[in-house]
């Protein structure tokens, strides 16, 4: 499936970017639209060129205005659980866990599922342009795409609680001060500011890269022991071909060529 009616995706110097492409509808997350993020997402992540996946919405108004609403006329108890299941497996949980390294480049509103979206990706960039929250509770309902759980680690519960209750939204300069964006740049600069940044990360092993993800969000699992998926982790980083070629590197005062395995 690489014919996408939703989303654009290309690739350049080891970063594929993907593109969620409805920008007459401000890129709202619809069925089609989930199914084909997770398919381009995990044909990134399989993809041995691809280092580093940066996702962005098109047009210059919106990130993701949210799941799409106009989807949820017939919606019952039953179909409302499912779609937040199927979406957490398909996208925002399965985005969490890749093991490429994935940044939001955050180019204007970020609203309940496009929040959600950017909190699954390993971090954030904003333009000043852009504004996010989860304004769920404003239609009679709360975020379903796991942004009870990833608004207060990323930005502390009480915050967390009151952006959720008020249904507000806060700028991206708001943003980078609770720490829920770690850069905020013009709209112009953001992608080249988020490539800068993923070509920092195309230079260094994908292999300790990946397992520091893992390690990482083992911090957020219930009834895993992260100091212990540490411990395995950086144990089985000796056994790499990365850890050869780095610390020889490093002692023949060269740059590293990381053969990512
Ligand atoms: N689902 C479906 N369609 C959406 C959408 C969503 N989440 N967000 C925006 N759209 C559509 C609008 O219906 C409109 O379509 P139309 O031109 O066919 O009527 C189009 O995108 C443009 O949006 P519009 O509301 O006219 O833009 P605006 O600049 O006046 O307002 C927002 C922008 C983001 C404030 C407003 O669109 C909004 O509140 N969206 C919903 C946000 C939300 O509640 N998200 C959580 C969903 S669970």
């Amino acid at each position: 499936m690489n014919n996408y009616e939703n989303i654009l995706t290309t690739f350049q110097n080891g970063i594929t970017t993907i593109t969620i492409n409805r920008p007459t509808k401000l890129n709202a997350l619809n069925k089609l639209t989930i199914k084909e993020l997770h398919n381009a997402f995990e044909v990134a992540n399989t993809d041995k060129n691809t280092k580093v996946i940066m996702v962005t919405g098109s047009g210059d108004k919106a990130f993701v205005a949210g799941a799409d609403i106009s989807e949820f006329a017939d919606f019952d108890v039953k179909k409302g659980s499912k779609l937040a299941k199927k979406g957490q497996e398909l996208v925002f949980n399965f985005v969490e866990d890749l093991s490429t390294p994935v940044i939001a480049a955050i180019n204007g509103f970020a609203l309940g599922g496009g929040l959600e979206l950017a909190m699954a990706c390993h971090f954030r960039v904003a333009s000043d342009n852009a504004k996010m929250g989860l304004p769920e509770v404003s239609l009679g309902l709360i975020p379903g795409y796991g942004g009870t759980q990833r608004l207060p680690q990323l930005i502390g519960k009480g915050r967390a609680m009151e952006l959720i209750m008020t249904a507000s939204m806060i700028d991206a300069n708001k943003a980078l001060n609770y720490g829920l964006v770690n850069h905020v740049t013009t709209q112009d600069e953001l992608l080249p500011f988020c490539e800068s940044i993923a070509t920092k990360i195309t230079h260094n092993s994908s292999v300790a890269i990946s397992a520091a993800i893992k390690s990482i969000n083992a911090n957020f699992k219930d009834g895993v022991d992260g100091f212990d998926i540490e411990i395995k982790a950086f144990g089985k980083s000796f056994g790499t071909e990365d850890f050869i070629e780095g610390t020889t590197a490093f002692l023949q005062k060269r740059k590293a060529n990381f053969p990512g395995k």
